[in-house]
């Protein structure tokens, strides 16, 4: 099988899905059955530009009749929990962008109806499946590292539009790479600026007993990416997710590794470096069978939790329940 045995259907077409996931489904070579937004006009223009055979602006007249395995869910948060829980009710797989939900305790609700109805439900946390970030978690991964004991990682997103709280909204991307790359969180603290509500400083403790540190804040006008791992014999960093450093005890060298260009091209390696086309790849293979599904909504739903207890900890440690 390959990935163009998997008909999809994606609905919102706005700047983030024409700009980034449409290009991706259409690079990772999935069969695009039909696109759907509110906007008609936007929607035929999509169904043109991406080669899809027809538009919709009602998502069950597209699952229904195109027959989809799948839908991709892009628009705001308050629409993917809903256009989720439609295609999960209809028996189909979904990839919905973050937040899936406005709130942790509504995409449970959506993780526990796709477990119900025995489909996939995963979303779009494309950062850990950035190259730069796998190849962090192999290095880290590797018994040569050793086990890591402090995880500090530095994100100042710029700004997107339909973010307007990026504690809650964006945040939960670096928290779920944090607890993908460290393990469960047990507790956590935060400052926040007074009067700001999109800065903050966490410090966290791992079960595994690391620390960890998240300095955030956005938007931000000079956008920066961070990430460092330390064991006691080793320190890894990447840089931008288009480098990565590993420093080791014994030996004076620092050695570099940097992502390569995508196969697709200038035009998808934008897409590929940031984890985007990887992640909806791994989508389709998950939904032919022939990979583990990964950053499942099981996994957003812990990831946007720890976001909550973030905006809720004012200075004090909390204990993750
Ligand atoms: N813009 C970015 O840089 C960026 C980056 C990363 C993630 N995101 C995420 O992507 C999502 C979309 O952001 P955007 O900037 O593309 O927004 P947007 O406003 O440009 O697009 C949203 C689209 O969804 C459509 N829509 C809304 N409700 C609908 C419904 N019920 N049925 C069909 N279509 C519907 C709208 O008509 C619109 O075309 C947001 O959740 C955002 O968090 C955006």
């Amino acid at each position: 099988m390959d990935l163009n045995d998997v008909r999809v259907g994606f609905i919102g077409c706005g700047v983030h899905a024409t700009e980034v996931l449409l290009p991706a489904v259409r690079r990772a070579g999935l069969d695009l059955a039909a696109v759907c937004d509110l906007d008609k006009r936007l929607a035929q223009r999509m169904t043109r530009r991406f080669g899809a055979y027809r538009s919709y602006q009602d998502l069950r007249r597209m699952i229904e009749e195109m027959d989809v395995d799948a839908v991709l869910v892009c628009g705001p948060p308050e629409m993917h929990a809903e256009a989720a829980s439609i295609a999960i009710e209809l028996g189909r797989h979904v990839w919905v962008e973050a937040p899936p939900a406005p709130t942790a305790a509504e995409a449970r609700r959506i993780a526990d109806l796709a477990a119900e109805r025995g489909v996939l439900a995963q979303v779009g946390l494309m950062m850990r499946f950035a190259p730069a970030y796998r190849r962090l978690a192999e290095v880290v991964g590797a018994q040569d590292f050793g086990q890591p004991v402090s995880l500090e990682a530095v994100w100042w997103p710029p700004e997107r539009s339909g973010h307007e709280e990026p504690l809650i909204h964006d945040l939960p991307h670096m928290l779920d790479l944090l607890r993908h790359l460290g393990g469960d969180v047990t507790q956590l603290g935060t400052v926040r600026q007074d009067d700001r509500q999109a800065s903050a400083s966490v410090v966290l403790r791992f079960a595994s007993g690391a620390l960890g540190s998240l300095s955030f804040s956005a938007p931000s006008a000079c956008p920066r990416e961070r990430l460092t791992v330390a064991s006691r014999d080793a320190v890894a960093t990447v840089e931008d997710r288009l480098a990565l450093t590993l420093r080791r005890r014994d030996t004076d060298e620092t050695m570099t590794w940097r992502p390569g260009a995508c196969p697709g091209g200038v035009e998808s390696t934008m897409g590929h470096l940031r984890g985007y086309l990887p992640e909806i790849g791994q989508f389709a293979r998950s939904v032919l069978g022939e990979a583990e599904p990964a950053a499942t909504m099981a996994d957003a739903v812990e990831a946007m939790r720890l976001a909550e207890l973030v905006v809720a900890s004012d200075g004090e440690m909390v204990t993750v329940g």
